[in-house]
Formats: C-alpha cells, sequence, structure tokens
C-alpha cells in the first residue's frame, strides 16, 4: 500500500480550499459575492446606483474602502447613513471591504445624466478653474480632468446630481466632519447655486 506523506496530504487539502476560494461554482470572485448577497439591493444589480444610494461601479478602491470604515466607525454620519449603510458595513471584515471594492473599481461606470442641463456650462467651469475671489479652488486639480479620481480621491464624473448635490449641502450641515480634508472646508465656500451647477455638469461626466 502507497501512503501518501502527511505534510503532502496537507498541501493537497490547503491548495484545494485556495482554488475554491478564489471564486465560487459560478466564477464569482469573494468580492462580486459579498456584493451580490448584500449590496446590490440598494446600489442597483450592476452597481450603477439611484439617487440615494450612490453608483459603486467604476468607484475607487481606496476611497470605498474609506468609505466602509467610517460608516463602521459612527464617523459618517448623515440619517441615511445611520439607518442603512451602519448596519450594511458592519458585517464587512477589513479584509472582505478590500475584496469588494477592488470588485467595484473594475466595473464599467454609466453616468447618472439627471442634473439640470441648463446650468452645465457654469459647474464645468467651476469645476474645472474654481473661483479665486470665492476661495474656491479647482476640483479637478484634485479629482481629475474627467472627474475620474485617484487613490483616496473619488471618482466623482457620472456621480448622481441628486446625491452629489446631498452630500455637498451636508457637510455644510455639519455631517461627516471626518472626511478627508479639504472636502468639509471646500463645500462650506460654495454657495447653492454654485452645488447645484457643478453637481448638474458632473452628473453627465462620463
Ligand atoms: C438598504 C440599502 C443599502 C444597502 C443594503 C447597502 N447600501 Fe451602501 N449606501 C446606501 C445609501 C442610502 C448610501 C448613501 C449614504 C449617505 O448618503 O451617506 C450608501 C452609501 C454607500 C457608500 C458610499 C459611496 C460614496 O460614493 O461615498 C459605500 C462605499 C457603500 N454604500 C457600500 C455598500 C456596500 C459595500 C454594501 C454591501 C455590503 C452596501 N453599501 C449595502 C444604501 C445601502
Ligand atoms: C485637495 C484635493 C481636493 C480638492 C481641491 C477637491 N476635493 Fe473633493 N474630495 C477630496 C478627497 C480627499 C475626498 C474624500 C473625502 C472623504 O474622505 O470622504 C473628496 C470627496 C469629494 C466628494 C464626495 C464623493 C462621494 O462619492 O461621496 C465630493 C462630492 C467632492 N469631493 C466634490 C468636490 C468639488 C465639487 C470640488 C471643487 C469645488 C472638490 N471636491 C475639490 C479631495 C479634493
Amino acid at each position: 500500500m502507497k501512503l501518501i506523506p502527511p505534510a503532502l496530504a496537507i498541501l493537497a487539502i490547503v491548495s484545494a480550499s485556495a482554488a475554491a476560494f478564489a471564486t465560487d461554482d459560478r466564477g464569482r470572485s469573494p468580492g462580486q459575492v459579498l456584493s451580490d448577497n448584500n449590496c446590490t439591493w440598494c446600489h442597483g444589480p450592476s452597481l450603477q446606483g439611484y439617487t440615494t444610494a450612490p453608483r459603486l461601479a467604476g468607484q475607487r478602491a481606496e476611497y470605498v474602502v474609506n468609505q466602509i470604515l467610517n460608516f463602521k466607525a459612527h464617523s459618517r454620519d448623515n440619517p441615511l447613513s445611520k439607518q442603512v449603510m451602519w448596519g450594511a458595513a458592519n458585517t464587512v471584515t477589513p479584509e472582505a471591504a478590500h475584496e469588494i471594492s477592488d470588485y467595484f473599481s473594475g466595473l464599467h461606470a454609466e453616468p447618472a445624466n439627471d442634473g439640470n442641463r441648463s446650468t452645465v456650462e457654469t459647474g464645468a467651469a467651476l469645476y474645472r478653474e474654481g473661483s479665486a475671489g470665492s476661495n474656491i479652488p479647482s476640483c479637478a486639480i484634485c479629482h481629475g480632468p474627467d472627474g475620474q479620481g485617484v487613490g483616496a480621491i473619488p471618482r466623482l464624473g457620472g456621480l448622481s446630481y441628486r446625491y452629489l448635490k446631498r452630500k455637498l449641502e451636508q457637510w455644510n450641515e455639519g455631517y461627516h466632519a471626518a472626511a478627508l480634508a479639504p472636502m468639509p472646508a471646500v463645500s462650506s465656500s460654495l454657495s447653492a447655486t454654485e452645488i447645484d451647477a457643478i453637481s448638474s455638469y458632473l452628473s453627465f461626466v462620463h
């Protein structure tokens, strides 16, 4: 009788479970399985988002990880965050946060196109150049010429007008104070009309 040396037998078991962990029987990564089971019913079947639950497809992985950690730490704290995302993020371990964020960042992002077209030109100029007189920096310097984001700085292009507008207003209402600089301060330089114009413009960017 031929016996398998114990070390080799263990190695065989470990590599079999590692392979099973990489994808499930439908070829889905662990991040996709987690998302399909827990996130798509609010963020949409292909993660393109709705007006309140934002698009996650194509979002920067580092940014998404930070937001999940902020929800878990309760420092992202508007009423909707409290109501739904504190619970949804609670079960996501730091390791799973990376897996799910990598999955989101690889998905194609569709523009929401839900802004007001008449203010797009004003919004585009403000986005690109800012306004020295009103102490508004160029958003493009950090968020990129097409709002694509970089590193932990999020992609803004094509996010829903309503989501963007509410987020910029919420910083001025005192929510999400723990966000990475310079955002709460940048929002405080924007008037209601400017918030409206920039959010409209961005909703059409793809
Ligand atoms: C019951 C609905 C619901 C479920 C389920 C849900 N979300 Fe959310 N999610 C929301 C809402 C609403 C917001 C907007 C919160 C806010 O305005 O601060 C949000 C915001 C987010 C954001 C912030 C995006 C940004 O651009 O800043 C991330 C990241 C996120 N959700 C990830 C997830 C993940 C990951 C899951 C699954 C584990 C999930 N969500 C499940 C409703 C939901
Ligand atoms: C110096 C770099 C910098 C500049 C300039 C800047 N941002 Fe940001 N922005 C950031 C960072 C970093 C974050 C992530 C904040 C966090 O931790 O939540 C962010 C987040 C955001 C978000 C949240 C996106 C989401 O999915 O919830 C919006 C909206 C936003 N910025 C709009 C703007 C606008 C509009 C301008 C120009 C008026 C601007 N930003 C200028 C760095 C910058």
